[in-house]
């Protein structure tokens, strides 16, 4: 994957962004033996960079899953000073930030990386993996309400792909369901249940592919093993839609 080179110098450490810029238009950077001022210039990892003859170093590629719990944002930083889930990783020294997002008060399984390939596979619309997300929603939820849901609801003048549906139980006032989706879209599992008249109350991501949060708590992580992280790469080869 080829990216700008202001942000690859940003995340080997060395300096911020801006100040990334400020090296490169006034010729302190050089690309495979070239000095380079265009700002806009792509390099991809097989591209040497150096800085005042320095090599850039190249951040080991990390791979964590969390259990997100609710109250927690779903950015690197946040402006309002709220927590982050990359403040609850802060132990891990790589920059790692979220792949996706899951909304504020959604809890659930979140990868966070720093693999910006894997990244841009797992979230681009053409490759999106299955997730399944449990949600307690207002009112009882029939078997039409299901139907609606697993054949599509038209959300912003767009309809929903396929999807899987399972009631899970009903009490008085709620219901919860299981919803198998593949798309990404912005608040997509509340706009889906909003739609068919059963807001969401409480919602959970409990997969990500063939990934699940067994032997997690919420604010719990672990790494991926390796073959998980194969995995997820042939994944996200293979889904392509
Ligand atoms: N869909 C939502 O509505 N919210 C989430 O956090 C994830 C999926």
């Amino acid at each position: 994957m080829s990216e700008r080179l202001q942000k690859v110098i940003a995340h080997a450490g060395i300096a911020s962004r801006r100040k990334a810029e400020t090296l490169i238009t006034s010729g302190h950077v050089k690309v495979n033996g070239e000095v380079v001022t265009e700002l806009g210039t792509k390099v991809t990892s097989a591209d040497e960079v150096k800085v005042d003859e320095v090599p850039i170093s190249k951040e080991t590629l990390v791979y964590y899953l969390l259990y997100k719990p609710r109250g927690v944002i779903t950015a690197v930083t946040d402006d309002k000073h709220r927590k982050t889930v990359v403040d609850i990783l802060k132990e891990v020294p790589e920059r790692i930030y979220p792949v996706g997002r899951l909304d504020y008060d959604t809890s659930g399984l979140l990868l966070l990386t720093n693999d910006g390939d894997l990244d841009n596979k797992l979230t681009h619309p053409k490759y999106e993996v299955e997730k399944t997300y449990v949600a307690k929603v207002k009112g009882i939820v029939t078997n039409d309400d299901l139907k609606q849901l697993r054949t599509g609801v038209v959300i912003d003048y767009r309809k929903t792909a396929k999807a899987k549906t399972k009631l899970i139980r009903t009490n008085k006032e709620s219901s919860i369901v299981s919803l198998t989706i593949h798309e990404g879209r912005n608040h997509q599992v509340k706009n889906m249940f909003e739609k068919i008249g059963h807001p969401v109350e409480k919602l959970s991501r409990e997969t990500y592919g063939f990934l699940d949060l067994h032997g997690l708590q919420a604010g719990e992580y672990r790494r991926l093993k390796p073959h998980e992280v194969e995995e997820l790469k042939e994944l996200s080869d293979n889904t392509k839609r």
